[in-house]
């Protein structure tokens, strides 16, 4: 059996200008992942189990609309399995699906990386990186590559589009408190709602682009200097140009005002938004981020995740 899995991920700044050549920071989230493994079937086909979705089914039983029926097969002749081998593939996940986290991507780059290791094929980060990106247009149908790149190599990203990867190293650490809606929202829909206003008004919607990739720059220098309390207030500049995009949520900005009122230094939805997931910056007492994630439970989140970066 050859298996693989890749983490979740959280945008913290810039999600959606990035799909338009912006700046944006990512960083990997190791406490949910994607699991692959693979193994040779007893019976003809490619048969793939989902527990998490109720799937099991054999490849060319699969719905035409489930991401996976054009995944897999993708990914197979991009591997050079031709024929298709016999074989069961098992994918489960403890990454809410739709929910801004990077289950799509962290699916595929798990299953990028068994089936290549099942194949015998050894694949760079590189590769798994560009193969990620051409699944993630299946998924997103415009994606800007944030979310294949920080899940592939699993470290914090500055992103933007056609540069070459960048990184960024926390002078101090801070703390991330995670509130899920609980409500699932596609981020192809978000998108390509975004896109409709954008082409309506290009010139508006670039200068608030703009305006994002400003604060994204600020943000990596605030983290590169370990200035904390300046980082929440560009997260708060942030989130209210992502309500001007029209991609929050009645839900979600009832968890980002909870998450203020407890004391979080700054607050935002994180990734394609309209549900999903939010984040906010907690202070560096452990207090301080049991208050927020009390606060968040109790203004409806579903699940609430704590992660340190740095
Ligand atoms: C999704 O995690 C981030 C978006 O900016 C879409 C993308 O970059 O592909 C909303």
């Amino acid at each position: 059996m050859n298996s693989a899995s890749a983490p979740g991920k959280i945008i913290l700044f810039g999600e959606h200008a990035v799909v338009y050549g912006q700046p944006a920071l990512a960083v990997p989230v190791t406490q949910v992942r994607a699991t692959v493994e693979v193994s040779p079937s007893d019976y003809r086909g490619v048969w793939i189990e989902a527990p998490d979705i109720r799937l099991k089914a054999e490849l060319d039983e699969l719905e035409p609309d489930q991401p996976l029926a054009s995944i897999i097969p993708n990914l197979l002749y991009s591997l050079g399995a031709d024929p298709f081998p016999n074989i069961d593939i098992r994918i489960s996940s403890t990454i809410p699906v739709a929910s801004g986290l990077g289950s799509g991507a962290a699916v595929s780059v798990a299953l990028i990386r068994a089936l290549s290791s099942y194949l015998g094929r050894t694949v760079s980060n590189e590769e798994v990186n560009d193969l990620a990106f051409e699944l993630e247009k299946i998924y997103h149908g415009t994606p800007s590559g944030i979310d294949n790149t920080v899940v592939t190599y699993a470290k914090p990203v500055y992103f933007q589009r056609g540069q070459p990867i960048g990184t960024f190293k926390p002078r101090k650490p801070f703390t991330i408190v995670i509130g899920d809606t609980g409500i699932p929202a596609p981020t192809k829909q978000s998108v390509a709602d975004l896109r409709k206003l954008w082409e309506k008004d290009r010139s508006l919607w670039e200068g608030i682009f703009t305006k994002v990739g400003r604060i994204v720059n600020e943000a990596r220098h605030a983290i590169e200097y370990g200035k904390i309390k300046e980082l929440g207030e560009l997260m708060d500049r942030n989130e209210d140009l992502l309500q001007h995009m029209t991609v929050s949520s009645p839900e979600l900005e009832r968890l980002v005002e909870a998450a203020r009122d407890a004391g979080a230094l700054g607050a935002k939805l994180s990734g394609g938004g309209r549900g999903g997931n939010m984040i906010a910056l907690a202070g560096a007492s452990e207090s301080s981020r049991n208050a927020i994630r009390e606060c968040l439970l109790e203004a409806g989140a579903r699940r609430v995740i704590t992660t340190t970066i740095g």
